[in-house]
């Protein structure tokens, strides 16, 4: 099966799995990326089921509306049951590099307000190690040179990540060659860092079910 078709079986194994909580007026985290947004197309045709969604970032919640779902926000909201997202890469823990799509401190936000995190991902995502792809640090744009040093000492190579502004009007240092052995360790120690808002080692709270498209199907994990 191609990546593509992965990611939609997991989009579509996602939907099996929120479907107990439809017909309650519940809202759904939804995350961002290519994954996510197969999800989100999917979530439109149960729409009436629910009451609406929060988003991780303004592209998907612009995916929602446009397909006629409503957006909350996260304050309006409170906890929300399930938040359902992407990975750029998942451990054996269901820890995770995310960020990618430069999302992860409204990610991480929607997880920590969600009861249960719900990673969908096709298995070229999952890995021993975390540190391949490059970890996201959101940075505040004055900070980002100060912060950069701080992780070269810790052992990165961090690159700007040009023309790029999040959602909360930020900056991306992508730390490379960072080898990560203790993924709960070095998201507290990179969370200590001055200028910092958040950085993409969704470990403290990973994820609580594990989606992985394979070629044999989809394996539930937990
Ligand atoms: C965005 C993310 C995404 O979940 C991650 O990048 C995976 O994206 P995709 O589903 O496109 O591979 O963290 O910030």
């Amino acid at each position: 099966m191609t990546q593509d078709e992965l990611k939609d079986a997991v989009a579509a194994a996602a939907l099996d799995e929120i479907r107990p909580l439809l017909g309650r007026q519940v809202v759904i985290g939804v995350g961002t990326g290519s994954t996510a947004n197969r999800f989100i197309d999917r979530l439109a045709t149960l729409r009436g089921d629910f009451r609406g969604a929060v988003a991780s970032s303004e592209a998907s919640a612009e995916r929602l509306r446009s397909h006629g779902i409503d957006v909350f926000e996260l304050n309006e909201t409170g906890t929300v049951p399930v938040y359902v997202d992407g990975a750029d890469e998942v451990n054996a823990h269901l820890q995770m590099i995310k960020g990618g799509g430069a999302a992860l401190t409204r990610e991480k936000v929607v997880a920590a307000c969600a009861e249960r995190f719900v990673c969908i991902a096709d298995a070229s995502k999952l890995v021993e190690r975390l540190g391949d792809f490059p970890l996201p640090v959101e940075v505040i744009p004055m900070a980002r040179s100060y912060v950069a040093r701080e992780l070269v000492k810790l052992g990165a190579d961090p690159v700007y990540r040009q023309g790029v502004v999040t959602d909360n009007g930020n900056q991306i240092l992508d730390c490379y060659e960072f080898m990560i052995d203790d993924p709960v360790a070095m998201e507290a120690r990179l969370n200590a860092i001055v200028g910092v808002v958040t950085n993409g080692l969704f470990a403290a709270r990973g994820a609580d079910v594990l989606l992985l498209g394979t070629d044999q199907g989809v394996e539930r994990r937990t």
